[in-house]
């Protein structure tokens, strides 16, 4: 077992895993991870390299030719920058979905994301931690919460930057990208066996962080 544990954290769009996750990392002095930047990196790089999405081996070539490293706050560096909210517009959310599809994309991203969290003391989010990245994580979480709360939540995030956009639309392209994350064949959004279920609706995300952070310090005892 490992000094300090994997924390892995999967579940759907909008539930609220990288508000999560960030905290939780930052109550215990984790590293904290969100994978869901490296896929989103990738298809902003394939945008400027002018390559398709639908092209899994030339996607993970770009992968190889470049450096992802997450500093201590969990912030994402490609080849020494911070990548920030270059990758967090609509077209990017669509494109992480698509680049997401490719074996070849997720073998190149395992990889990177497994020599992270090796040694522990870590909390990675995203779709397939606990049931591919990390299948040994030594604490596993799912979080959930309704489709139409999940789309709120991410209306008033982006109302919040001034994007000109509507609750509607939001939660057509959140099932939309529901739908890719959980029906593709490979490493589909899925709850690992032995996940804690965090139904989130009825909390806010500090609740939700405390309720994880009793979990997990009752389990286990580390510096
Ligand atoms: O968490 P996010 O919205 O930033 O993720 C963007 C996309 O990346 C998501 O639609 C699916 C993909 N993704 C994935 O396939 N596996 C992960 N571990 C994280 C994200």
């Amino acid at each position: 077992m490992r000094p300090k544990p994997v924390i892995a954290i999967d579940g759907p769009s909008g539930a609220g895993k990288s508000t999560v996750a960030r905290e939780l990392a930052r109550a215990l002095g984790f590293q904290f991870v969100d994978t869901g930047a490296l896929y989103r990196t990738v298809a902003l790089l394939a945008d400027e390299d002018g390559v398709d999405w639908s092209h899994g081996p030339r996607l993970a070539k770009l992968v190889e030719g470049h450096e992802f490293a997450f500093d201590s706050k969990g912030i994402l560096y490609l080849d020494g920058n911070p990548v920030g909210d270059a990758v967090r517009t609509p077209r990017m959310s669509l494109g992480a979905s698509e680049v997401a599809q490719h074996s070849e994309v997720r073998e190149a991203l395992l990889v990177i994301q497994r020599v992270i969290g090796k040694d522990g003391g870590v909390v990675l989010e995203g779709r397939d931690i606990g049931t591919v990245v990390f299948p040994d994580a030594e604490i596993k979480f799912f979080l959930d919460a309704s489709v139409l709360e999940r789309a709120r939540r991410r209306f008033e995030e982006l109302l919040a930057k001034g994007r000109d956009i509507t609750l509607d639309q939001i939660a057509r392209e959140q099932e939309e990208r529901d739908r890719s994350d959980r029906e593709r064949t490979l490493s589909p959004l899925r709850k690992a066996d032995d996940a804690i279920d965090v139904p989130c609706d009825d909390m806010t995300a500090m609740q939700v962080v405390e309720h994880m952070l009793e979990l997990v310090k009752s389990q286990f005892s580390f510096d």
